[in-house]
């Protein structure tokens, strides 16, 4: 019997997204698995003190610690770039390790960023609390105004930083605005595309540097495992963010990159399943009497419509709303669903609904989330994979028992 050569699949780098998102990435071993395999183990062996110290050294190819590197977590990079479109990425244990060890990567003592003021309750306050700490200020800019950021930048600038659709009032910044305004000011411009996902926004292309994601998220999205990943430059990825993911140690544990790796298998047709119910609802909750107002960038009555058609490919699975009757109004609602789940968490299976004023975004301060609309009548649903008709029949009973 001749054996043919190996098959090659060609370069995964030309596959259209939903190819990437199955088969970027995948190592198998000796098995031939058809799932990737899992590497539970901290550490790796070697056959020589050589190889050791090759591998320490980069000279040999291979793992050295699962703090470092590990084969779960370079499939799950590997395929988080592919989807990205960037040269590499790197994981980390959560979103906010994400955000954070990118920040650190770019800032020294002395520096300055500019921030979008809408963001979730944590990245602001790393950005106002955390980094001040160690001698970086900041100024918190309205997101969707341009003239803001252009006004903000100092002469020590080094940093951008927004989300887009923000969370949790879907508040929308445009990217290439901003980018031109960053590359002016000799900044990195981070953008946090959590809500967008990478299927429906693609921010390099539109001009960022740096991608970041909780990836506990919809990349999960089944509600499993925290995790995070940061998206950029080779040169980026292995420069500083490399050291101080190595030796601070917002490591992803290889189990969770094993469950995140699957999950992208499955994000364009939930993400695309889970946006479509969406607009559906918005439309709903925005003929409802008891809801005052209704933020969908998919809606032409999003002040950020526009621009979120221009940048986006779809318009994510969350919706906000408030409710007529105030905070109590807003309680009275949740209290009164039956299938939706009230939670903080977002980008899941299950939809779930949450009041942003006294959970995710607690920690600021009432004027400060006045400021981004994060009021106490304000709701934040984020649509799962229900039946759209029963996740519609339970915004109908909710309302009817909240006064809507
Ligand atoms: C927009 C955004 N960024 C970052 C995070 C932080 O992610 P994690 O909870 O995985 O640390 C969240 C979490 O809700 C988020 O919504």
């Amino acid at each position: 019997m001749t054996i043919p050569p190996p098959r090659s699949p060609g370069d995964p780098a030309t596959w259209r997204p939903a190819t990437q998102a199955v088969r970027g990435g995948l190592e198998r071993g000796p098995h031939g698995e058809t799932s990737e395999a899992i590497f539970l183990n901290s550490g790796f062996t070697y056959d020589s003190a050589e190889i050791a110290e090759g591998r320490f050294t980069g000279d040999a190819p291979g793992h050295v610690y699962s703090r470092y590197s590990n084969p779960n977590l370079s499939m799950f990079e590997t395929r988080m770039a592919l989807l990205e479109g960037s040269e590499a990425a790197r994981a980390t244990g959560s979103g906010m390790a994400a955000v954070t060890a990118s920040l650190l990567a770019l800032l020294r003592a002395g520096d300055h960023v500019v921030a979008a003021r809408a963001l979730f309750g944590s990245c602001r306050w790393v950005i106002e609390h955390f980094l001040p700490r160690f001698g970086v200020e900041s100024t918190l800019v309205d997101g969707a105004d341009p003239r803001a950021w252009e006004m903000a930048v100092r002469k020590n600038s080094r940093a951008f930083f927004l989300e887009t659709p923000a969370n949790p009032t879907l508040a929308i910044v445009d990217i290439p605005a901003i980018a031109k305004i960053a590359r002016a000011a000799g900044a990195k411009l981070i953008v946090d595309n959590v809500f967008a996902t990478p299927i429906f926004q693609k921010p390099l292309l539109l001009g960022a540097d740096i991608v970041v994601y909780s990836a506990t998220k919809h990349i999960d999205g089944q509600g499993r495992v925290l995790g995070g990943v940061i998206c950029g430059s080779q040169q980026f990825i292995d420069g500083d963010l490399k050291d101080i993911c190595r030796h601070t140690g917002p490591a992803l544990s290889p189990f969770s990159a094993w469950i995140l790796a699957k999950g992208l298998e499955t994000l364009d047709l939930r993400v695309r399943r889970q946006s479509e119910t969406a607009a559906l609802l918005a439309d709903l909750l925005a003929d409802a009497p008891g809801i005052a107002r209704v933020f969908y960038p998919g809606r032409t009555d999003h002040p950020g419509h526009a621009i979120a058609r221009a940048q986006m490919s779809g318009f994510s699975n969350l919706i906000a709303f408030r409710m007529k009757g105030g905070k109590a109004a807003a309680f009275a609602f949740l209290n009164a669903l039956g299938i939706v789940d009230i939670s903080n968490n977002l980008g899941d299976s299950r939809s779930l609904a949450t009041h942003p004023a006294t959970t995710t975004h607690r920690n600021m301060s009432p004027g400060a989330r006045a400021e981004i609309g994060v009021s106490e009548d304000l709701i934040r649903l984020s649509v799962g994979l229900e039946d759209p008709a029963d996740l519609a029949a339970d915004m109908n009973a909710a309302l009817g028992v909240a006064g809507g």
